[in-house]
């Protein structure tokens, strides 16, 4: 530990700044669930920064979403609207799709983000618990994707769906059994759904963040942390030494969806974690 701690002192990215082209999805029309927070705000922001003509992103709660689509109007000089929906429910997803259709007059880009999470043992999780969450991120993954299929599929354009999945499922992670078996369903969905409408010229590919600063996947999963116990964890268990941004993540969006970049990525999931996941303590 001592050894780690030496070596991998924390870092700053290097630069804040996107290197793509600003118009690197021109004309692009994105659905992004969960976009009222979070790391899918900043995908949002950045999905519209590159080009995209316009986005609405969905949650359930109406304030967020209010504020969130002003700000990011404002902030990148495009369309940003937003619709309430509750993922678990499909014809809430429809409705969504049928609003970006009347609205914009198709759908690019669906990125899946809204999940649920919180710390529990198993034994303590009532079964309604795990069901939450599974139908949250699985299930609403699902409903989702299947409401946007058609008008991708339609449009003779095909499009990009990024499901937004997580790596503590790649081993196993204390408190997580509900959100680890939701998200190991949709890196699968992935897989799957890639197989099926490749041929429809709709890429379906994912993003497995790991710890992202300030962002409620992290601290909801990290109560009561002190900086100091924020720092220790960066030193010993991330190889990159530093905490991921939502830029991180968002550059990591535009990658995939851009067919410059991603054309010919479906079906996999890019883990970007600064390899956190593959730490094991020094020998
Ligand atoms: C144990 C809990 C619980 C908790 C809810 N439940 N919170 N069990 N510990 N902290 C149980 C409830 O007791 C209930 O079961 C069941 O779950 C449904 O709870 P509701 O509150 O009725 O459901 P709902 O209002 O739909 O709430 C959904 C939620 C909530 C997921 C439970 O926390 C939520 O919506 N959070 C906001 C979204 C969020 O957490 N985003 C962060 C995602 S981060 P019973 O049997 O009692 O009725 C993420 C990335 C992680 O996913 C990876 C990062 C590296």
């Amino acid at each position: 530990i001592t050894m780690a701690m030496a070596s991998a002192s924390p870092t700053t990215p290097l630069t804040s700044s996107s290197p793509f082209r600003p118009v690197a999805l021109a004309g692009k029309i994105a659905i992004v669930t969960g976009g009222g927070s979070g790391i899918c705000y900043e995908i949002t922001k950045q999905l519209l920064l590159h080009g995209c003509t316009g986005a609405i992103i969905c949650g359930r709660r109406e304030n967020f979403l209010q504020k969130a689509s002003a700000t990011l109007s404002s902030i990148t000089g495009k369309s940003c609207r937003y619709m309430v929906c509750d993922v678990r429910d499909a014809s809430a997803c429809q409705a969504v799709v049928t609003y970006a259709l009347s609205n914009y007059g198709q759908v690019d880009i669906l990125v899946n983000g809204a999940a649920g999470n919180f710390l529990s043992e198993a034994k303590s999780l009532s079964p309604k618990g795990f069901k939450t969450v599974m139908e949250i991120d699985a299930q609403g993954t699902y409903n989702m994707s299947h409401a946007v299929y058609h008008a991708m599929a339609k449009s003779g354009r095909g499009g990009v769906i990024i499901n937004i999945s997580m790596t503590l499922h790649y081993g196993a992670t204390w408190y997580q059994a509900h959100a680890s078996a939701a998200k190991s369903a949709i890196d699968s969905l992935t897989r799957s759904l890639a197989l099926e409408w490749g041929c429809d010229n709709i890429r379906v590919v994912g993003i497995a963040p790991g710890p992202i600063a300030n962002t409620p996947g992290t601290t909801k999963l990290a109560p009561g942390f002190t900086s100091d116990d924020v720092n220790e964890m960066i030193a010993e268990r991330i190889p990159l030494g530093r905490l991921g941004t939502a830029m991180d993540i968002g550059m990591a969006a535009v990658f995939l969806a851009c067919d410059g970049s991603g054309g010919y990525i479906s079906g996999d999931t890019l883990v970007v974690d600064g390899a956190e996941w593959l730490y094991k303590p020094p020998m």
